[in-house]
């Protein structure tokens, strides 16, 4: 491996190892620091991929657009497609080209910044005392967005995108997203990926950047949040700022420190685009694979219950992730996120098939169905938690007509919410 290749994987202040990728096999190799195998310790924090060998480990079955070439575990800290918008931005106010840089680069863009608790070296540094305002975050990134549909342009000048550069490309997902860090005393809001202490709440926000007043998907996240938590759904709690942007904690920033974490996509590598593996079930024996305890088998459950009759379709194997317990070396589920109405609405409601199949339906999901998968994994009373997700409907319409969606929204979305029988 030629030396400008590598890169370092660190995570709670340990050097776990090297990746290197050589781009004419379009390969990636992973080889654990003798020291971290010789430890003995976090011996779980990968439980699928690498093996805790001393030799170097090849990996050229991941050459997609998830994966990038590079193990799942290590793409999950990647930006995603909104990351690259505002990195390829931000190179190009500057001298370098987006297809210049590899990902191993890309990865060291990320550095100690990236989302969960892995961390890349060399990493550029970043200075620790920019203090900045949201709302002029929400003006760059909206700018960023025009700039995109409208190549040529370059309207921004480089401190403003290297700026949202450090905030903006942190979090995976599709939707513009920024981290931030609230001082939990003087409430000053600083860049999210700058500190990490128990002094700050950290916080992944939705920017609503949407104009349109009749539908704001970051009200309806919320709304969608209130909803799942009274049907017993486990989240991290979340608020709206100035009643328009989805404000949540970050479950991998908890007590001062970093989390690890990876998505059911990262931790298993199943290319979430791909159909054949998307399915409840796979979610299902990888939560018995890391010996889950039942509450969190149950959990899941709950979640495939609620994705079905609130019809979030966009329930697919990025959306759901695992926490890594550094203390006992222990796997559990993480909060669910991004839950939320998945079809737009002022596209006439457009219906798309789910991402995560049951019992190996993408649409027409019958009861029988979901008591198969209740069966299969043991989950007690089914028919119970049915019936609290389906009577949450009521809650859900009570928080929208209070949060003054339009009523032609509301049942709109009602009609394709779903009675499971
Ligand atoms: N509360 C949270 N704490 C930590 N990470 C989160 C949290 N919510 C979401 N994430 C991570 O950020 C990514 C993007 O968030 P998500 O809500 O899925 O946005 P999008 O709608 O863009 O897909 C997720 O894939 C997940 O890895
Ligand atoms: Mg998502």
């Amino acid at each position: 491996m030629a030396k400008n290749n590598l890169i370092r994987l660190r995570c709670f202040g340990k050097e776990v190892g090297k990746i290197g990728f050589d781009e004419h096999r379009n390969a990636s190799f992973f080889q654990y620091s003798p020291d971290f195998l010789k430890e003995d310790t976090y011996t779980d924090m990968f439980p699928l991929i690498f093996k805790r060998i001393a030799q170097t480990q090849v990996f050229e079955q991941y050459n997609n657009d998830t994966f990038r070439g590079l193990p799942p575990m290590i793409a999950d800290s990647l930006p995603d497609a909104f990351g690259n918008i505002i990195f390829k931005a931000w190179l190009e106010s500057g001298s370098k080209n987006l297809k210049q840089i590899s990902v191993l680069e890309q990865l060291a863009y990320v550095g100690a910044r990236g989302m969960g608790a892995l961390e890349y070296q060399p990493c550029k540094d970043l200075s620790a005392n920019t203090t900045i305002n949201i709302d002029e975050i929400t003006e760059i990134v909206k700018q960023v967005l025009e700039q995109k549909s409208n190549t040529g342009a370059t309207a921004l000048d480089h401190a403003s995108l290297l700026n949202i550069f450090k905030i903006g490309t942190s979090a995976g997902g599709a939707r513009p997203k920024i981290l931030v860090s609230e001082n939990k005393v003087t409430k000053e809001i600083i860049p999210g990926d700058i500190v990490y202490s128990a002094d700050y709440d950290h916080y992944l926000v939705k920017l609503g950047l949407e104009e349109n007043k009749k539908y704001s998907p970051e009200l309806i996240e919320y709304i969608y949040y209130l909803t799942a938590k009274a049907t017993g759904i486990d989240m991290m709690p979340s608020k709206l700022i100035d009643g328009k942007h989805f404000a949540t904690l970050r479950f991998d920033r908890q007590e001062g420190r970093k989390k690890h974490v990876l998505t059911a996509s990262g931790m298993a590598g199943w290319d979430f685009m791909d159909p054949k593996v998307s399915r409840y079930e796979n979610l299902f024996d990888l939560a018995v694979y890391l010996k889950l305890p039942h509450k969190d088998i149950e959990q899941l459950f709950r979640r495939m219950v609620f994705n079905l009759v609130f019809a979030n379709n966009d329930d697919h194997l990025k959306n759901h992730s695992f926490l890594y317990n550094e203390a006992n070396n222990k796997w559990l589920l993480a909060p669910a996120y991004d839950l939320t109405f998945s079809l737009n609405p002022l596209l006439t409601y457009k219906r798309t098939s789910r991402a995560l199949s049951v019992n190996g339906k993408r649409v027409g999901v019958l009861l029988s169905d979901v008591l198969k998968i209740a069966d299969s994994y043991t989950i007690k009373n089914p028919k119970g938690i049915i019936d609290h997700v389906q009577h949450a409907i009521s809650v859900w319409e009570a928080h929208a007509k209070e949060m003054a969606v339009p009523e032609m929204i509301v049942e709109g979305m009602k009609k394709q919410f779903v009675e499971i029988n």
